[in-house]
C-alpha cells in the first residue's frame, strides 16, 4: 500500500477531470480561433472553463486569462505590471521571503534589469505583518506580491490588509493563490487584490494549466508576442484539454470545499497532534497561525529531513522536505530560513500535505511507522537529543 501525503507538490487527477479531458482529446481538436464549427466547439469549451474559474473566485469570466500554470501566472503578473508602470517611474517591486521560487526568482530577474526589489520579512509564525509592508513601500513601488497560503507551512497571509496598504501608495497588488484556490474560499473582491494566480494541478486538475485573474481595466505587458489569443493577453493556441480540466477542477473543488476542508483539517490535526505526542523532539512550524486545512510542517530534532523522506518512502509513504523544486537537493528550506529558524530546523523539517485520497487509515499508518523510523535514524546519528 502506498500513501501519498504530498498534495502541495501535485495532486492526482479527479476521475471526472480525466473523463472530460479524454473526451476533448478524442473529439474536439478544432483550433478555438477558427471561425468554422470545429473551432467554435473548442471556443465554447474554453468559455465554459473560464466561467468555472471565475465562479471559483467570485469574478467575471472576462478577467480570467489561462496560462501554462502558476509559474507563468506569477511571471505574467509581476513582469507585466513592472514593465507597464516602469515608464511612470515606478521601479520598485516588493514580495516576501516565503514566496515560491516563481515569484522570488522573478524579482531576482527584475533586480538584474535595474529594478529595486524588497523581500519582506516574516517571523516564526510564518505570517507577514502589515507593518513590514508599511515600512518598505514607497511612492515608486510598482507591484506588491504576497502569496495567499504558503506551500511549505500552509500559513495564510492577511491579504486584504496588505492590499489596502499597497493601494494607498498607488501600487498594484498580486497574490499567488496556487496553494489556497480550491482549498479555502478565495474571493477576489473580499481579498481586495488586482491580480491572482492559480494552478490546476494543485486542485486535482492537470499539470501545465492555470490562470491569472486580472481586475478589469488593469494593463499588463504580455510575456509573449504572437496572436491575439486570450484577448491579446496571452499569445499561443490554447491548451484546450488542459483548460477544460482546469475548469472542471475549479467547479469540483468549489462544490466540495467546505466538506473536504473540514475532513482534511480533522485528519491533519490528528496526524500533527499524535506525531508531536508520540515522537520526542518535534515541533510544528507555523502551527499557531491560520493555515490551509491540508498542510502540516513538522521538524524532527537530530534527523536530517532528506534521510527521513527516503526512509518513509521505503515504507511506502510519500512526503516532502518543502517545495518540490528544492527537494532532491540538500538546500535548507528558504521558507523556514525566512521564518528565522536556526539552521538545524531548516534542514530537519518534513511537510505532510493531505488531499482527495487521504484517509484515516493513512494517518494510522504514518503514526505506526514514523516513531520507529525517527528512532532508528537518531540511533544511527548517535548524538544526544537536543533539550
Ligand atoms: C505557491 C506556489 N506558487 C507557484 C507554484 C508554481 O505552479 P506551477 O507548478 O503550476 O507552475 C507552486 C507550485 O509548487 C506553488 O506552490
Amino acid at each position: 500500500m502506498r500513501i501519498y501525503l504530498d498534495h502541495n507538490a501535485t495532486t492526482p487527477l479527479h476521475a471526472t477531470v480525466v473523463d472530460r479531458m479524454s473526451a476533448v482529446l478524442r473529439e474536439d481538436f478544432g483550433n478555438p480561433s477558427s471561425v468554422h464549427h470545429f473551432g467554435q466547439r473548442t471556443k465554447a469549451l474554453i468559455d465554459d472553463a473560464r466561467s468555472a474559474v471565475a465562479a471559483l473566485l467570485g469574478a467575471d469570466p472576462s478577467e480570467v486569462v489561462f496560462t501554462s500554470g502558476g509559474t507563468e501566472a506569477d511571471n505574467f503578473a509581476i513582469r507585466g505590471v513592472a514593465e507597464a508602470t516602469e515608464a511612470a517611474g515606478r521601479r520598485h517591486v516588493i514580495a516576501t521571503g516565503i514566496e515560491h521560487e516563481a515569484v522570488i526568482n522573478t524579482l531576482k530577474a527584475l533586480g538584474r534589469r535595474g529594478f529595486r526589489t524588497t523581500l519582506l520579512p516574516v517571523d516564526q509564525s510564518g505570517v507577514v505583518s502589515p507593518d513590514a509592508l508599511r515600512a518598505a513601500i514607497t511612492d515608486d513601488t510598482s507591484i506588491v506580491s504576497v502569496m495567499h497560503a504558503n506551500n511549505e507551512v500552509g500559513t495564510i497571509q492577511p491579504i486584504a490588509a496588505l492590499a489596502a496598504i499597497a493601494h494607498a501608495k498607488g501600487a498594484v497588488f498580486h497574490t499567488d493563490a496556487v496553494q489556497s484556490a480550491g482549498k479555502i474560499p478565495v474571493q477576489v473582491k473580499a481579498l481586495g487584490v488586482d491580480l491572482l494566480s492559480l494552478s490546476a494541478h494543485k486542485m486535482n486538475g492537470p499539470k501545465g494549466t492555470g490562470a491569472l485573474w486580472m481586475r478589469r481595466g488593469l494593463r499588463l505587458v504580455p510575456l509573449m508576442t504572437g496572436g491575439r489569443h486570450e484577448r491579446g493577453r496571452r499569445a499561443g493556441t490554447e491548451n484546450v484539454a488542459g483548460i477544460v480540466g482546469c475548469g472542471v477542477a475549479a467547479t469540483l473543488s468549489a462544490e466540495k470545499m467546505v466538506a473536504e476542508g473540514a475532513r482534511l483539517a480533522a485528519l491533519r490535526d490528528r496526524l500533527e497532534r499524535d506525531v508531536v505526542r508520540l515522537v520526542p523532539g518535534t515541533a510544528v512550524n507555523g502551527g499557531e497561525s491560520a493555515r490551509v486545512p491540508n498542510t502540516t510542517n513538522i521538524s524532527f530534532e537530530r534527523v536530517e529531513a532528506e534521510s527521513l523522506l527516503i526512509a518513509l518512502d521505503l515504507e511506502g509513504i510519500a512526503v516532502s522536505t518543502g517545495s518540490a523544486c528544492s527537494s532532491g537537493t540538500l538546500e535548507p528550506s528558504h521558507v523556514l530560513k525566512a521564518m528565522g529558524f536556526p539552521a538545524h530546523r531548516t534542514q530537519n523539517s518534513i511537510r505532510f500535505s493531505l488531499g482527495m485520497g487521504s484517509t484515516d487509515a493513512d494517518v494510522d499508518r504514518v503514526l505506526e511507522v514514523l516513531p520507529r523510523v525517527v528512532e532508528k535514524l537518531r540511533t544511527l546519528s548517535r548524538t544526544p537529543v537536543r533539550a
